[in-house]
């Protein structure tokens, strides 16, 4: 038996060497090969089965590499495959002689650390059918001699650093019996290389192509017709590239195309129609280029559609009925669009849905019940429409859900009670709607939440101290709501707070808890604009990462605490409080209280002398009648006035609305009768001058161009001394103090409380004074000006238009506030003038209803605000560009594009966030129908809830 069986391996072993024999100087060029290759590359261990015996030397014994690690050999043993993918292969092929392996069939080298470019001697190896070089560093151009590889149907080159172009060389030409190129590919995949120029034509050739994918190069130029016919072809990948054009129509053809990526290019124009042919598409990708017209009708036609995105483009129209009916879909993104019409109508019930966002669009309508079936949604954004109606409680089924935003739409109602049910809930964001009624104390409940937005609704009632119990938060705002109140202390529980709290803009009362103090990485806290009482106490110190601290606005007082934050912070962050005190500018120091007794005095001062003694001023009818009567006359003044409260009894011509304590002739005497030396101020109405007046705060007085010239002109003047008698009675923080009138001897002046630092035009007009009024300071401005005049307009009796708003009618205190002037005075300063109705109000801040009629409206000052605004926020006056923002161009002004470039850009998101609600409200104010303008209550109310409040 022993001797027979070893017969037979005999002869096997006899006819094996006979095989090896016959091929055997093959298979020692493809050793010799492979030995050279290893030598040139970096020691490494998957190469340690590759050697032979030192006494190798072309005997007997024939060399194979057949049992070397990644090797395959045929029958004869000669090597078809090479495979070592994923090994950590590291070097070069530039040693590995191609033109040694006639017979391999596959080089997978995938997912390894090669350099160096792809050797041009790769077209040797002439029977290769697969070449997988994707996910190394290859480098340099695609070599010609590709083409000689007619047999191969996979070449996957992607995820390297190719570049050059896509030679048309490498294609077959348009015969049918061609023998160049790669006329057998199947599966073609360059993505993610630095490939560009166009693709070529001749890629239409490869006409047995099922899967392309050029994605993540720099190809340009438009997507080639040609590709219509490659009819096998099922996945066109061509993202990310910067191809242009349209997309051609004759792709509708390619019925086995299921997966379209043509996101992020340059596309433009409208999608086909004909896309809606494509029965077989699972994917289609169209976000980030520039496409418009609407969505193709008929996307889900096929009814297997799983993912569909179109996100940031125009397109208009509405969500199409095909995509309502769509069970099957599983992701879709359509945000920052122009998509219009009513989504409780546009959509069914998804039962694989995980993944829609329809953020910032135009749709309208309610959410409906049905989102509560999505039951696999993780993701559902609708933030930036025009959303009305409740949020369903049906939303708290989804236990999947990660991310909800429905910010920035017209929600009404209550939170869902039962919104601690979404556990899994990391973002939620419902800023800036219309919600009212208590926040939830389940909300306590989400414990994976990160970010909690619920600013700039209506809710109200207390903050839960359930809050406390979200201990990931990240980021919290409840600011600009109506929640009163004290704030929980267990928010210092929340100690991985870290972006943002801010409750600023509530009704909070009570002392800043001290367990705050545990925040310890929260960067930026703001409760101002609050309630809260008490002092500041130490433990705030701790919190040892805060940058930014906003406690203006409450009456806090004591000293501020020892810790960086406290010391370093502007001002503006304590400002408007009770009595704090502490190194900051514009606080007290802590130790003397000198200094504010004695400004203490000089306010009381100023309170004596605003106290309008006249009792003609009673006596006199104040009659509006009788004011234009008098206006209308349009004559010069020129006589002195009888005497009708005298000062000193010396003058017996003379109007003195005054307090009694200052007099005419203190008022001559400061000013050396009206020298221009005091002279701060050149209108069209007149001169402005300094009053230093011993003992008293610094006036501003401004001498009127006219004179009375006759008795009856006294009478006039009377009465517009009584209504100016009343104007001295306003008292708001944003209108400058008007303290009284005086017509006597050869002067008629008014008496103004002075204001430090001018007007808003000079401080915009120089280049200094534009840098110093940052983008904090601007907001305050407008928001100053719109609370001047909603008081005018709405709470004074009777209401106050102001006829002239400009920027040089807008003065800035010490602290850059701002303070209107002449309130009610602008339309008989003008008085000299040929027609007083044509120069009252300043050129470029008139509203356009002005120029065919003579009423004047609220509407008008709520023109020239919007004018003003602008001005603000752009640094000069907008001009011409008025007009391009009344021209319906409102949606799409970018406030960005228009900011002062003075200033660098907003660093602080809510920065942007306020001066971007400016414009808009700004633009809505330059609408030229009056009746569309909101009034200066609603400019006010809009400004209080977007942008600070007051
Ligand atoms: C191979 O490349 C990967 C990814 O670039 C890198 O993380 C790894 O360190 C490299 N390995 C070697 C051995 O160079
Ligand atoms: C193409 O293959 C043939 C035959 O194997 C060879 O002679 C020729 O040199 C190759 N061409 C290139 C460009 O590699
Ligand atoms: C889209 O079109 C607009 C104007 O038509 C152009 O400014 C913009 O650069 C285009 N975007 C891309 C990505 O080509
Ligand atoms: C939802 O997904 C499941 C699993 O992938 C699949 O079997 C089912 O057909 C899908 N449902 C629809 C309506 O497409
Ligand atoms: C939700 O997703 C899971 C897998 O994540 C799947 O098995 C299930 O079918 C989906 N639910 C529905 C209602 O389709």
């Amino acid at each position: 038996m022993a001797s027979q069986g070893k017969c037979v391996s005999f002869s096997i072993l006899l006819s094996l060497v006979a095989l090896l024999s016959f091929c055997k100087a093959d298979t020692s060029k493809e050793v010799e090969a492979l030995l050279k290759w290893k030598d040139s590359l970096p020691e490494q261990s998957i190469f340690e089965s590759w050697y032979f015996p030192v006494h190798y030397n072309n005997s007997s014994t024939p060399p194979s590499p057949c049992k070397w690690f990644g090797i395959t050999c045929d029958m004869a043993g000669s090597v078809t495959a090479i495979n070592l993918a994923y090994t950590g292969l590291r070097g070069t092929l530039q040693n590995l002689d191609f033109s040694s392996f006639p017979n391999l069939l596959r080089l997978d080298l995938k997912f390894n650390n090669l350099t160096g470019t792809i050797p041009p001697n790769i077209g040797m190896v002439s029977k290769l059918q697969f070449l997988d070089l994707s996910t190394n560093s290859l480098n340099g151009s695609l070599p010609l001699s590709l083409a000689n590889l007619t047999q191969v149907y996979e070449l996957d080159v992607s995820r390297n650093h190719i570049t050059g172009i896509f030679d048309p060389f490498l294609f077959p030409d348009g015969s049918s019996q061609s023998k160049k190129g790669l006329v057998s590919m199947k599966n073609l995949l360059f993505q993610d290389n630095q490939l560009g120029g166009r693709i070529p034509e001749e890629i239409g050739n490869l006409k047995f192509l099922v899967l392309l994918a050029l994605d993540g190069n720099y190809f340009n130029g438009p997507i080639p017709q040609s590709l219509a016919n490659l009819s096998h072809l099922s996945i066109l990948r061509l993202a990310n590239n910067e191809l242009s054009g349209q997309i051609p129509a004759k792709l509708g053809t390619l019925t086995n195309l299921s997966d379209l990526r043509l996101l992020t290019n340059r596309l433009s124009g409208v999608v086909p129609i004909e896309l809606g042919n494509l029965s077989s598409l699972t994917v289609l990708h169209l976000a980030e280029n520039n496409f418009t017209g609407q969505l193709p009708p008929q996307v889900c036609r096929g009814g297997k559609l799983v993912n569909f995105s179109a996100a940031h483009n125009s397109f208009t129209g509405p969500i199409p009925i095909s995509l309502k009916n769509c069970p099957s879909l599983y992701r879709v993104r359509l945000e920052y669009n122009q998509l219009t019409g009513y989504i409780d109508q546009d959509f069914g019930v998804y039962p694989n849905l995980t993944y829609i966002d329809l953020s910032f669009n135009k749709l309208r309508g309610e959410l409906s019940s049905n989102w509560g079936q999505c039951r696999n949604l993780t993701l559902f954004q609708i933030a930036g429409n025009m959303i009305t109606g409740r949020i369903p409680d049906e939303i708290v089924q989804l236990s999947q859900l990660v991310k909800l935003d429905l910010s920035s739409n017209q929600l009404s109602g209550e939170i869902p009670e039962d919104i601690g049910n979404l556990s899994k809930l990391s973002l939620l964001n419902l800023k800036d709607n219309k919600l009212s009624g208590n926040i939830a104390l389940g909300i306590g409940k989400l414990s994976n939440l990160e970010f909690l937005d619920l600013s700039m609704n209506m809710l109200s009632g207390p903050i839960p101290d359930q809050i406390g119990d979200c201990l990931k938060l990240l980021d919290l705002s409840l600011s600009k709501n109506q929640l009163n109140g004290t704030i929980p202390f267990q928010i210092g529980n929340m100690v991985a707070l870290q972006d943002l709290l801010d409750l600023s803009c509530n009704s909070l009362s009570g002392q800043i808890p001290p367990q705050l103090g545990r925040l310890k990485s929260l960067e930026n806290l703001n409760l101002s604009h609050n309630n809260l009482t008490g002092s500041i106490l130490d433990s705030l110190s701790n919190m040892v990462s805060m940058t930014d601290i906003n406690l203006s606005y409450n009456y806090l007082e004591g000293p501020l605490p020892a810790g960086n934050i406290f010391q370093s912070a502007p001002p503006e962050s304590f400002s408007n409080n009770k009595d704090l005190c502490g190194k900051i500018k514009g606080l007290r120091p802590c130790n003397g209280t000198a200094m504010e007794e004695q400004k203490g005095d000089r306010k009381k001062n100023r309170k004596l002398l605003v106290v309008i003694v006249s009792s003609l001023a009673g006596a006199v009818l104040v009659s509006l009648i009788g004011i234009y009567a008098f206006l209308l006359k349009k004559k010069s003044l020129n006589h002195l006035m009888k005497v009708e409260h005298s000062s000193k009894g010396k003058d017996p011509f003379s109007i003195w609305y005054f307090n009694g304590k200052i007099e005419y002739e203190d008022i001559l005497e400061a000013t050396k009768n009206f020298d221009d030396m005091y002279c701060i101020g050149l209108g069209g109405s007149g001169k402005v001058y300094r009053v230093d007046i011993p003992g008293y705060d610094v006036l501003a007085v401004k001498k009127l161009n006219f004179q009375a010239r006759d008795y009856s002109e006294i009478e006039d003047i009377k009465h517009l001394g009584s209504e100016v008698a009343a104007l001295t009675e306003i008292k708001h923080r944003n209108i400058v103090k008007l303290f009284g009138f005086c017509s006597q001897g050869q002067h008629t002046f008014l008496v103004y409380e002075f204001i430090e630092r001018g007007s808003l035009a000079d401080m915009l007009g120089s280049e200094k004074g534009a840098e110093e009024l940052d983008w904090v300071k601007r907001i305050r401005v407008v928001k100053g000006v719109a609370h001047a005049l909603s008081y005018m307009h709405h709470d004074h009796v009777p209401p106050i238009i102001h006829r002239d708003i400009s920027s040089k009618n807008v003065l800035l205190d010490s602290e850059l506030e701002a303070h209107v002037s002449d309130f009610g005075t602008a339309r008989f300063l003008n008085l000299d003038s040929s027609n007083w109705t044509e120069v009252e109000g300043t050129f470029g801040y008139l509203a356009p209803e002005f120029a065919f009629s003579m009423v004047v409206t609220e509407k008008c000052d709520v023109y020239s605000f919007g004018v003003l605004a602008l001005e603000v926020v752009m640094g000069k006056h907008p001009g011409e560009e008025v007009l391009s923002f009344q021209s319906g161009a409102v949606g799409r002004i970018q406030y960005k594009d228009i900011l002062d470039h003075r200033l660098s850009p907003p660093e602080s998101h809510n920065i942007g966030v306020e001066l971007a609600s400016i414009v808009k409200v700004a633009v809505s104010c330059l609408s030229p129908n009056p009746q569309s303008r909101p009034t200066m209550r609603t400019v006010s109310n809009l400004l209080h809830v977007y942008a600070d409040c007051p």
